[in-house]
């Protein structure tokens, strides 16, 4: 038998995926590998093939974890460990169920009314302090993390004055580096918290936000909504809600930093913000280890035979710079006209939270320009720390001065 071939993890340069998914999106798109957990299965590189993976209703989202080392703590049934990652594992009907529930509260027009003057007023808030304040500053600690830490509180009803509790067991949770008992315990404290948050909603009728509003569609006797439920959502949107927005604000100042001439001429015209996030998401596809699906039969792909019960990991990183679908690909260029890419996922469970992902981008990176043109990196660039294992990649600290 010969030998799999690894999937790759170690990245070419700061902002680029790792340069063997190059050969492999030209010679193998759909190719067998052995993951960092020691499991084999599928991965794919290309676009339309990995856009094909997350609309096939025969793939279930009910997947195995393939990022994180061996680890005797692992067990494939209960991918999440201590955490139930709900729906996001579902299949249809039932995830859609779930999902109904929640996405009037996710659409455009409810993001737009409902948190943008919030978002408006807390970002020029922080950009006020961080004017005011001494040099150099972290713009993670100072901008990246807490704007993205008030959404989600202000969405879900959360005290943000508990950001530290769980921001720090989502970091441990996300760092594929860690053994399972040590995102265990991060998983633990996260659902002892929203547990104990969902009793206090209860006991309150007073009570405001999203959570709040759950509690009371669960009480409601023909709701099929649980108490587990009701954790297990309220965990999902605490921690995907920050974390990876967290890791875009970072990553995106980063880029625009080292990328002085593309920053110049959004500086000059932001009515470009728009596209230009979008192209951000492609270039940087934070996700960055990809996400699995699992084959519910038999079935073909890319030319390869996926056998039931095989998993399949979609190499969005590698699938958004494929030169079939983007001119130049390597290339940032907020100029690019149309960008459909693969950041967001794809299909049913694609990104529920991504239109406050994008109000908290389009607000802030404009801003960001605006007020301070001559902010400059006060690190060399290969000296920036970065999270290298994190579920989500980002920046651990940006020292910017101006
Ligand atoms: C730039 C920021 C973000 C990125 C790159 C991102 C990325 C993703 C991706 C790739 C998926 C697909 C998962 C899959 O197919 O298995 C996803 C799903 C999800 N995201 Fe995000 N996300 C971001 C922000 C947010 C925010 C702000 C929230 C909540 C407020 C959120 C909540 C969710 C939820 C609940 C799901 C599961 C959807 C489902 O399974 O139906 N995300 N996200």
């Amino acid at each position: 038998m010969t030998e799999l071939s690894t999937m790759p993890t170690v990245r070419s340069s700061l902002l680029d995926p790792p340069a063997e998914y190059d050969k492999l999106r030209e010679e193998q798109p759909v190719t067998r590998v052995r993951f960092p957990n020691g499991s084999a299965g599928w991965l794919v590189t290309r676009f339309e093939e990995g856009s094909a993976v997350f609309a096939d209703p025969r793939m279930s989202a009910r997947r195995p974890r393939h990022d994180t080392p061996p680890d005797e703590g692992y067990d494939p049934e209960k991918p999440g460990g201590a955490l139930d990652p709900g729906f996001v594992f579902m299949d249809e009907p039932d995830h859609g169920r779930y999902r109904k529930l929640l996405a009037g509260r996710f659409t455009p027009k409810s993001v737009r009314t409902t948190l943008q003057p919030y978002i408006d007023t807390i970002v020029a808030e922080h950009l006020d302090a961080i004017a005011a304040g001494p040099r150099p500053v972290d713009l993670i600690e100072a901008l990246a993390l807490p704007i993205p830490c008030l959404v989600i509180c202000e969405l879900l009803g959360v005290p943000y004055s508990d950001r530290d509790g769980f921001h720090h067991a989502t970091e441990t949770m996300m760092d594929t580096s860690r053994t399972q008992a040590e995102r265990d315990k991060g998983a633990r404290w996260l659902i002892g918290y929203i547990t104990d948050l969902v009793a206090a909603k209860r006991a309150d009728p007073e009570s405001t936000g999203l959570l709040a509003d759950l509690v009371r569609t669960a009480d409601d006797e023909a709701s099929f909504l649980t108490d587990r439920d009701l954790v297990n959502i309220g965990a999902l949107l605490l921690f995907a809600g920050h974390d990876t927005t967290m890791s875009m604000i970072g990553l995106s100042s980063l880029t625009l930093l080292t990328h002085p001439e593309q920053r110049r001429r959004l500086a000059e015209d932001p009515s470009r913000i728009g596209p230009a996030i979008e192209e951000l998401l492609r270039y940087l596809t934070i996700v960055q280890f990809g996400l699995g699906r699992v084959a519910k039969e038999d079935l073909e792909l890319g030319g390869q035979q996926i056998a039931k019960g095989d998993l399949v990991v979609v190499a969005m990183p590698a699938a958004n710079r494929d030169p079939r679908v983007f001119t130049d690909p390597d290339a940032l260029d907020l100029d690019r006209k149309t960008v459909r890419h693969l950041a967001f996922g794809y299909g049913v469970h694609q990104c529920l939270g991504q239109n406050i992902a994008r109000a908290e981008l389009m607000t802030i990176l404009p801003e960001l320009l605006r007020r301070f043109p001559d902010m400059r990196l006060a690190v060399p660039a290969e000296e920036v720390p970065m999270d290298v294992h994190g579920t989500n990649y980002g920046v651990r600290k940006l020292m910017v001065t101006w």
